[in-house]
């Protein structure tokens, strides 16, 4: 008889967009013309810069490990784009170049928390947090971000959900631009966020994968504010790269040595083509520019049809490529809601129960990272739908 039973940590919950996105492929491969809103990543390749360092790379043809915190050149590239960008002078020691934000996660909480800490995130936030947390058996504090708050996160919702969870917190993780919401967390509301957990002890982590994406209001980088925070970023959004899998944290002097200590163990060291190739994307800001105006025409035009379709903004839409909205007039079970347009009008996106356990299921994100062509067509067939 078999006695090895399961880990209690392995029962994160599934993403429910892999299902929508498994019968959108399904359906593509049946022919059926598919259009897909359902999953965050630009229908644009790399940029060619990236391309042509990667061609160049593989005549020289060895591509192998590189130090765990990644290339020298790189490390560099990325301090200096802190510069160009956001006038901040970072050490280049401080930062690790990863496999992907997501690697990012895993080694920010592996370093700086232990099991049952509390951390807080936003609630709509990324899913992808709330499993990993729970998989390293932290203790998840969902903080639910609404009109009232702005959107996202501030010292009063953490107070209030620290009180509520009636155990101090140890960490907080907040996203800007944020998916699904869409919010661009300002300058002086970061810092008081950042002041904030300062003053309490609690590690603030920034994901700041949308940086480059931000439509309305200012991009501010938390390395701006404070050598203490913990900034994941990564080259997947803005710079169209997310299988190269490649991204980049910036780290407070103390956690460099564990960050990187941990990085050995667990992946060696990002993909060195990847990484190659990343360096040389810096250089391509004016084509990623043009990228970015085309999903601004298709913010502009779900903005103003899609509440006119009946399905309301249920954020702002300020930054990232996602339109958050309301699907009540319709249904309240938006995973049933999407699985119905999918079979009917051939138009895939999430349900919002992936981003939000508790209001989600009536809530439904829409990608429009895709062409301007693909949006314009899937809102048509939406209109007809839902009339
Ligand atoms: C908010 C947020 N963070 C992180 C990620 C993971 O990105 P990657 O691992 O490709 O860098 C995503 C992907 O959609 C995301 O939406």
């Amino acid at each position: 008889m078999l006695l090895i039973t399961l880990s209690k940590r392995s029962a994160v919950e599934p993403f429910h967009a892999m299902d929508i996105l498994a019968e959108a492929n399904r359906l593509r491969q049946a022919g059926r013309p598919v259009i897909s809103m359902a999953v965050g990543q630009p229908s644009h390749s790399a940029p060619k810069a990236a391309l042509d360092a990667a061609d160049e790379a593989l005549k020289h043809g060895r591509v192998g490990y590189t130090d765990a915190l990644g290339l020298r050149d790189l490390r560099e590239a990325i301090a200096t784009n802190y510069r160009f960008r956001h006038g901040a002078i970072i050490d280049p020691a401080r930062i690790a170049v990863t496999t992907g934000s997501s690697a990012g996660f895993n080694l920010a909480f592996l370093s700086l928390f232990d099991p049952g800490d509390a951390v807080a995130i936003a609630r709509p936030g990324y899913p992808a947090y709330r499993n990993i947390l729970k998989a390293l058996g932290l203790h998840v504090v969902e903080v639910p971000v609404t009109a009232e708050t702005g959107y996202t996160l501030t010292p009063a919702s953490l107070e209030r959900a620290e009180t509520k969870a009636g155990r101090k917190l140890k960490g907080v993780l907040l996203a800007s631009p944020a998916n699904p919401t869409g919010t661009v967390t300002g300058r002086e509301a970061l810092r008081r966020l950042v002041n904030y957990c300062d003053s309490r002890n609690i590690a603030f982590i920034s994901d700041e994968i949308y940086h480059g994406l931000t439509f309305v209001g200012e991009e501010t980088s938390a390395a701006e504010i404070s050598q203490n925070v913990v900034v994941i970023n990564s080259f997947s959004k803005y710079y169209c790269m997310t299988g190269w899998r490649i991204g980049w944290m910036v780290l407070p002097e103390m956690l460099i040595r564990p960050v990187e200590c941990l990085a050995q163990s667990l992946y060696i060291s990002a993909p060195e083509l990847s990484q190659l190739a990343a360096k040389a994307a810096f250089s391509a800001e004016n084509e990623l520019d043009v990228y970015k105006e085309s999903y601004r025409t298709n913010r502009d035009f779900l903005m103003s049809r899609l509440p006119e379709l009946g399905l309301p903004l249920a954020s702002p839409m300020d930054g990232a490529f996602y339109a958050y909205v309301d699907t009540s007039r319709y249904s309240n079970d938006s995973m049933d809601f999407a699985k119905r347009m999918l079979a009917e009008i051939d138009v895939a996106a999430t349900p919002g129960l992936d981003f939000d356990p508790v209001e989600g299921h009536r809530a439904l994100r829409f990608s429009y990272a895709g062409s301007v062509s693909d949006i314009a067509e899937a809102v048509g067939r939406l209109g007809g739908w839902l009339k």
